[in-house]
């Protein structure tokens, strides 16, 4: 019995573990909370992302890149490493804050480590100026 109970503390203090560090990788991200999905869902505006770079749209979990001029890509915002949000696009790469794994903006492939597995694409559709889940 008392190796149940230790399991429970263990995990409890995992999560709590846990839930600090996705606290701390997550500030700043914070804005748009309140605002998702705003009827029919348009994520951004095309001239909200800059060529070769990118935009963390905090609100949906996503990163949206636009690598070549008119070239949209979207991908999960949630490092594949340790959970972290990712925080931005730097120098052709999405970028992780916890432990510093990069990510191709192109594909979501990973660049450096320490995550293994890519970031996994979201499918979006551009209408206009508009860009919004594929
Ligand atoms: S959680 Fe992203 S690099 Fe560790």
């Amino acid at each position: 019995m008392s190796g149940v109970a230790r399991r429970t503390v263990v995990s409890a203090a995992g999560a709590a573990g846990l839930a600090a560090a996705l606290a701390a990788c997550g500030g700043g991200g914070t804005e748009d909370k309140g605002t998702e999905e705003q009827a029919g869902g348009t994520l951004a505006r095309t001239g909200d992302i800059p060529v070769g770079g990118g935009k963390v749209i905090a609100g949906q979990g996503l990163v949206i890149t636009q690598p070549k001029a008119g070239e949209f890509k979207a991908f999960s915002s949630k490092c594949t490493h340790a959970g972290c949000a990712v925080s931005g696009v730097k120098d052709g790469a999405i970028v992780c804050p916890c432990h510093q794994s990069h990510f191709d903006m192109s594909d979501g492939s990973v660049k450096s480590g320490p995550a293994t597995s890519p970031l996994p694409p979201t499918p979006i559709q551009v209408v206009g100026d508009e860009i919004s889940f594929g």
